[in-house]
């Protein structure tokens, strides 16, 4: 109605028609019109109600409309291409066809009528309806000016192969390589969206493998791409680590859909090529893997734009404490050892058991069999020993006021050694978590520290 009293065409174009055709759920909409864009929205506004709604982004000439929980993305036909990082964000006009011509793939040019004349018609001068039923991606132009247009749509290129699970044509995949350097002028922020992307789809490997075999994975993310390859000697070579991560991202996103405990099966070994040593009794180690690979997490998350916040600071305690509960079967697994797991691991230990789960991928099944019942043995005694002791959210029987107030003291570094001391002893099973036993445990502590109990006290 409006686009009619405007005397304009408007068509709802690009991902909510091509996930109606896939019966994806999309609450998102797109409008082109050929016409002014931002006119079109300031009266479409108006028409739903909706004026105080809505954003205007004179730059690039579009409007934001939101409308309930919907977004209404509205923009003019333009006859070229419009990345952000264009530097002539302002492009002139154009008709529907021309619009659709640059537009990234195939599969998202599809435009549906809004017009009373033909409502609800679809024009699709590209196939793209075939290239949905044939499960392809197809860039509508040569590659060279689609890419060359955003090479952020390489990314996206993989990032659509990934969500949907379909294959890439082969010229299309061939323009990615050939184009591959040009990510370079993409900014960081928009690279982690499509990567981030990625590792939410079903099945992120597929994208990784992509990245790979495109060239784009050591533009942006060389420490995963060092993870590749294996090194033998003496006869004895070691697991592919990249693979091997790939296998465990897989597996870990069958039990989640968190994008940073996906990040952590990324990086649990990270740092594997840093710490590989081969020593002549044990063969390949790497000794120190978890230690460093925490180390190398802010530096990758601040290389790649990605927050430096507590999710950070969570991914950090997973790759550091993921070999812990695998290697408590060694010993024999004391209550104790049980203990102190599930305090330093506090509330990630949920997702470190996770993460620990989705790293046994052994290819010998002898192998694989055995770490399962380690971990399952770990799990049981988790289990058994939070249901005893409550380690999980424990605080200290005794707080440090108590103790300041105990021995007349001001904060000092005193008071520090005696919770440490009450502490440890109730990890170690040595006194149980109660007020009494941590306060004759404080008492004995103060006298050997030389301190006096409070007279009042
Ligand atoms: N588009 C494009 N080139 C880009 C980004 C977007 O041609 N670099 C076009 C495509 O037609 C796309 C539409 O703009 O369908 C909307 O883009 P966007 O909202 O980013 O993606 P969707 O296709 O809606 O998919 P998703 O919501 O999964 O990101």
């Amino acid at each position: 109605m409006v686009a009619h009293e405007m005397h304009y065409q408007a068509y709802i174009i690009g991902g909510y028609v091509r996930d109606r055709f896939l019966l994806r759920d999309g609450k998102d909409f797109d409008i082109v019109v050929v016409g002014d864009g931002i006119l079109y929205a300031q009266n479409l506004a108006k028409a739903l109600n909706q004026q105080k709604n809505i954003t205007v982004f004179k730059t690039y000439g579009t409007a934001q409309i939101k409308y309930d929980d919907i977004e209404i993305e509205v923009v003019g036909a333009r006859k070229e291409s419009y990345s952000p990082e264009s530097r002539n964000p302002l492009v002139e006009a154009g008709t529907l066809a021309e619009d659709q011509n640059r537009r990234d793939f195939t599969i998202n040019t599809l435009a549906l009528s809004l017009n009373k004349m033909d409502f609800g018609l679809l024009l699709d001068p590209f196939d793209g309806v075939t290239d949905l039923l044939n499960k392809q991606i197809r860039t509508p132009l040569n590659p060279d000016i689609t890419f060359s247009d955003d090479p952020l749509r390489m990314m996206r290129a993989i990032r659509f192969a990934t969500q949907l699970q379909f294959q890439m044509v082969p010229e299309t995949f061939s323009g990615i390589v050939r184009n591959a350097d040009r990510i370079k002028i993409i900014t960081k922020e928009r690279i982690a969206d499509e990567l981030n992307k990625i590792i939410l789809s079903p099945k992120p490997s597929i994208g990784f493998k992509l990245l790979d075999e495109a060239g784009l994975l050591p533009l942006i993310f060389p420490e995963f791409c060092n993870l590749k390859g294996v090194e033998v000697i003496e006869g004895k070579g070691h697991k592919d680590n990249f693979y091997h991560t790939l296998e465990v991202l897989d597996n870990i996103s069958e039990y989640t859909n968190d994008l940073w405990l996906r990040w952590a099966a990324i990086l649990h070994d990270i740092a594997k090529p840093a710490t590989k040593r081969f020593e002549t009794n044990d063969g390949w180690t790497f000794h120190g893997h978890e230690f460093k690979g925490a180390k190398m997490v802010k530096r990758i998350f601040t290389n790649m734009k990605l927050p430096l916040n507590e999710k950070m600071r969570y991914v950090e305690k997973l790759v550091l404490l993921h070999l812990r509960p695998i290697a408590l079967t060694k010993e024999n697994i004391t209550d104790s050892a049980i203990r102190r797991l599930i305090f330093d691991a506090g509330e990630v230990l949920d997702d470190l058991m996770t993460l620990v789960r989705a790293d046994i991928t052994s290819k010998n099944e002898n192998k694989k069999r055995r770490y399962l019942e380690n971990y399952l043995l770990v799990d049981e005694k988790i289990k058994e020993v939070e249901a005893k002791d409550h380690i999980r959210n424990w605080q200290p029987p005794i707080s440090g006021e108590e103790i300041m107030k105990a021995f007349n003291l001001l904060p000092s570094k005193e008071v520090g050694i005696i919770k440490t001391v009450i502490r440890e002893a109730i990890l170690d099973g040595v006194i149980p978590s109660t007020y009494d036993a941590a306060y004759q445990l404080m008492i004995e502590e103060g006298q050997k520290l030389g301190l006096s109990i409070n007279a009042t006290n």
